[in-house]
């Protein structure tokens, strides 16, 4: 059986209105690494219900757009906020940045910032929940040619393990981006494996 607990996160986010308890995660790791600016284009990945969007909402002040893809359905309210274009899509559908457009929106150019905070239905299973994690990873750093301009940056979640380990090593290596740090915010429930690994200043022009 599972469920959740609800803790002092929990009750913050519903007090200060927030869709999900994971605001928490994304507001220290932005507080720490500075993340997002007023004005940008942020692509918000695994999106839903949507806390993220309405934190980066917050941040680009008025300017700027927030793109969320969730395989749920769309949230209307969210999709009502002119600065925002969500799809329901997965990561799986998408290999350019025309695939965000539709009949009354255009995309052309790649995002300043990238978040993905999507997980997969989780078996219980360890190797195959890290594999699965670990696979969501890698589809969002194969798109950053395409998707993410060169100085961008990026967040994403992954589950522990030696797959995901050797993975951002080979990244580190790579230089793909200039800075990479990995954190486990405060907000993370004690039982989670999941951590996130922040990339900063996107390096393309090694890519
Ligand atoms: C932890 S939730 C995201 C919470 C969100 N950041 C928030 O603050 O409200 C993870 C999301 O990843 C989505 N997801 C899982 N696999 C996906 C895929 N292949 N493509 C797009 N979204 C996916 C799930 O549907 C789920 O809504």
């Amino acid at each position: 059986m599972s469920f959740k607990v609800k803790d002092h996160f929990f009750h913050k986010a519903k007090k200060e209105k927030f869709l999900a308890r994971s605001i928490y995660k994304l507001e220290e790791i932005d507080q720490k690494f500075k993340i997002i600016s007023s004005g940008h284009t942020i692509l918000d990945l695994g999106y839903f219900p949507g806390s993220w969007t309405q934190y980066a909402l917050s941040k680009i002040n008025n300017r700027g757009l927030v793109v969320g893809i969730d395989i749920q359905e769309i949230n209307r309210t969210l999709a009502s906020n002119p600065q925002v274009h969500l799809l329901q899509k997965s990561i799986d559908e998408v290999h350019s940045i025309a695939d965000f457009n539709t009949s009354e929106f255009t995309m052309n150019s790649p995002f300043d910032v990238i978040l993905s905070d999507m997980a997969p239905k989780t078996t219980g299973i360890k190797l195959v929940d890290q594999e699965a994690s670990l696979l969501l990873v890698q589809k969002v750093f194969l798109l950053l040619p395409t998707l993410l301009r060169q100085g961008g940056h990026l967040v994403v979640k992954v589950f522990e393990g030696q797959g995901p380990q050797e993975f951002f090593k080979q990244q580190q290596k790579a230089r793909t981006f200039q800075e990479m740090h990995f954190l486990r915010p405060k907000a993370t429930r004690s039982c989670s494996k999941e951590y996130f690994v922040i990339g900063k200043k996107y390096q393309a022009i090694n890519h």
